[in-house]
């Protein structure tokens, strides 16, 4: 058998990964106030843009939370994710439609949805042409002038975590060095060009965005009216690592958020980053 493809072994651990490792139907509600500060963002900037009962595409919806939100608004969803288990734990919600697929070749009709989110897919794609299909497929399944959403893992954030405050974290805890830091070979790529640290373990991230770059993939694949804001702000992380859902601090972290979310450089400190932009009149 000849060695998989990079992205035959993300396609494989994203399967491992949310198939059992890791439970995704918590990440926005339970775990901190990171995850809440992603969600109640990214419901806003979704909402403010879309009518009521509106058609709504989820691709990589995982366990459904942003579509149970949306579906309790009165928009009608169709959720699409290639994991199972989340294919059976947003079906049991029962208020909106799911459906087994792929953000590179989606199971839907053209121009069929007002919005579509991509809240997912593009940071678990290696390839740039990979996340074009992905990008094109969205735009594909919307009206024209309708509205796509897709999100990006900050690189800055991420290396940010991976290099210096995790170990930092596991140092206090433990007073022993960890082979990740300082700065290793390993996330020499993901340095250099965004490509994840494609090991037998952990979170599959194929890709980490520069704002700069997710905003040119969402132009490239023909969006219009692009903007890319950070969604959690320079804070988040530490709401994270104490699992707060302190209200003084998550408020505190939210103004930040706000304060920085669209100046150039400075919302590439959020977790997160979410791109959108109407898709081209007819
Ligand atoms: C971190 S979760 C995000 C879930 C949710 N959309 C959110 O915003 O919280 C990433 C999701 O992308 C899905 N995913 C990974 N690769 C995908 C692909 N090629 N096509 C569609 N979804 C994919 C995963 O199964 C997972 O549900």
């Amino acid at each position: 058998m000849p060695d998989p493809s990079p992205q035959q072994h993300v396609d494989g651990r994203v399967q491992a990964y949310y198939g059992g490792e890791f439970d995704e139907s918590d990440r926005l509600v339970g775990r901190s106030g990171q995850g809440v500060l992603e969600f109640e963002r990214t419901q806003q900037l979704v909402t403010a843009r879309v009518s009521p009962g509106s058609r709504i595409l989820d691709i990589g919806g995982a366990a459904g939370v942003h579509a149970a939100a949306l579906a309790g608004r009165g928009h009608r969803v169709l959720l699409i994710d290639p994991v199972p288990r989340h294919v059976a734990t947003a079906r049991a919600i029962g208020t909106f439609a799911v459906a087994r697929g792929d953000a590179r070749a989606l199971p839907v009709a053209d121009h069929d949805f007002d919005a579509a989110l991509l809240l997912g897919p593009l940071y678990h794609l290696v390839e740039r042409d990979d996340r074009q299909r992905a990008w094109r497929e969205a735009i594909r399944a919307v009206r024209p002038g309708g509205w796509v959403f897709g999100a990006g893992v900050s690189r800055l954030s991420a290396l940010a975590w991976v290099t210096v405050i995790e170990p930092s974290i596991a140092r206090a805890a433990t007073g022993r060095r960890t082979p990740r830091s300082p700065m290793p070979e390993r996330w020499r790529r993901m340095v250099e060009d965004g490509t994840g640290e494609l090991g037998p373990s952990g979170f599959p991230g194929g890709h980490f965005h520069l704002s700069d770059d997710l905003e040119q993939e969402a132009v490239e694949a023909g969006l219009t009216e692009v903007q890319v804001l950070g969604l959690e702000g320079p804070g988040a992380q530490a709401l994270d690592i104490s699992r707060s859902h302190d209200p003084e601090l998550l408020d505190a972290a939210r103004r930040l958020a706000a304060a920085y979310e669209s100046q150039p450089g400075l919302r590439d400190l959020s977790p997160h980053l979410l791109a959108f932009g109407r898709t081209p009149a007819g």
